[in-house]
């Protein structure tokens, strides 16, 4: 099969992000104008790019964590693990602006080192960035939408010794969560090594 604007009447749910999966979750930590934390989840998330380290998440509608980073020019990435799912799921909620996720999950703030936003301490692996770009995106139509996009670079990053093995990170020890489609939720539990075949003999990255 296959549809245009006309998949409504050919399946009742977009599978879009069923498709677009399994994609990483960006918990975004954030501090409002009055300098309380905010907390979000976000699957528009991924790196842009290494070596300046740049990470991205997208708001479908002005949400708190985007006008945050915007306004505060900055914001902290925390890897959702397994054992974190649930304090990320409570810190989905659609809550007014002053009162913070962190609370609400019962979550210890991180200790920032170069900025201000917090991270989620319990979590194996975050990020602080400083926000490089913030901005609304247009259709293919040059039509502005209710959508916005965030690009920050990683100043800091906090990994808990433990997750790191000879200097490597164990992306499967930690257990992230990823998102699927609908309300669906994989996690990464096991891995294995491809070698390109350009790679130089005996390199072990
Ligand atoms: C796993 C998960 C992923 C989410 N990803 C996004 C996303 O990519 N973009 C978005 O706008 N909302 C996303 N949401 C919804 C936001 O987390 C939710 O609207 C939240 O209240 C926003 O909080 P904020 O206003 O404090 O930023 C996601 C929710 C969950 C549970």
């Amino acid at each position: 099969m296959h549809y245009g604007s006309d998949r409504s009447d050919m399946l009742p749910f977009n599978p879009f992000k069923a498709i677009i999966a399994p994609r990483p979750i960006g918990w975004i930590g954030t501090l409002n104008a009055d300098g309380v934390a905010n907390l979000a989840p976000y699957s528009f998330f991924n790196g842009v790019g290494s070596g300046p380290d740049m990470v991205m998440f997208a708001s479908e509608g002005a949400k708190h964590s985007y006008i945050n980073a915007r306004d505060t020019g900055e914001f902290t990435f925390s890897l959702v693990t397994a054992d974190l799912v649930d304090a990320m799921n409570i810190s989905s909620e659609n809550v007014p602006d002053g009162i913070s996720e962190f609370d609400l999950a019962g979550l210890e703030k991180g200790e920032p080192v170069v900025i201000r936003a917090p991270f989620v301490a319990a979590s194996p692996a975050a990020m602080e960035c400083v926000t490089i770009d913030a901005f609304q995106i247009k259709d293919r139509h040059g039509v502005l939408l209710d959508r916005y996009v965030v690009i920050g670079e990683v100043v800091r990053t906090h990994i808990k010794d433990e997750f790191l093995q000879d200097g490597i990170f164990d992306t499967s020890a930690a257990t992230p969560v990823a998102r699927l489609g609908y309300r669906e939720y994989s996690k990464i539990t096991e891995s294995w090594t491809l070698r390109r075949p350009d790679d130089p003999v005996g390199s072990s990255t």
